[in-house]
């Protein structure tokens, strides 16, 4: 699968609009992890990485910040400033999350535990196992 843009539903209301997702409607895959980033200094970066075998999915429920992701070739950019739409980014893409806006709040949701052995953080050695060399 390719990283896509997940729009979710819109529950507008005057008591305060309302969204969510779940597997299988909004989500390509099933939830073992949810973690979040805050407290990001304003224009700091992170998660500069790539997992061998997990799959994100993140929104931004506060504030904004870009996604960067690369397949070793090509760079693709994403902003995300909206907590009804969120990037769902298969395994194996280098991603950096840079330019957050001071006070934002990154929520990731993922389809493993925690494994720091599905991190590739040498982005030499991604490009060699992605490109199969
Ligand atoms: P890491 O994913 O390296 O953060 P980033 O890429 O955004 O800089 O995680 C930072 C630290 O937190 C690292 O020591 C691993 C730990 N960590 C967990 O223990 N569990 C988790 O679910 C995550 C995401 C990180």
């Amino acid at each position: 699968m390719k990283p896509k843009i997940i729009n979710l539903p819109k529950i507008i209301d005057p008591r305060g609009n309302l969204s969510f997702f779940e597997y299988p409607n909004q989500l390509p895959f099933e939830i073992a992890r949810t973690y979040w980033i805050y407290d990001v200094p304003g224009g700091e970066s992170r998660g500069s990485h790539a997992f061998k075998e997990q799959q994100e999915y993140i929104i931004a429920l506060s504030g904004s910040f870009d996604i960067v992701l690369n397949d070793g070739e090509k760079e693709e950019r994403f902003t995300l400033n909206r907590s009804y739409y969120g990037l769902y980014i298969p395994k194996m893409l280098w991603r950096t999350i840079e330019n957050f806006s001071t006070n934002s709040l990154a929520l990731i949701v993922s389809d493993k535990n925690f494994d720091a052995n599905d991190y590739i953080r040498d982005f030499r050695e991604f490009k060699k196992v992605r490109n199969g060399k």
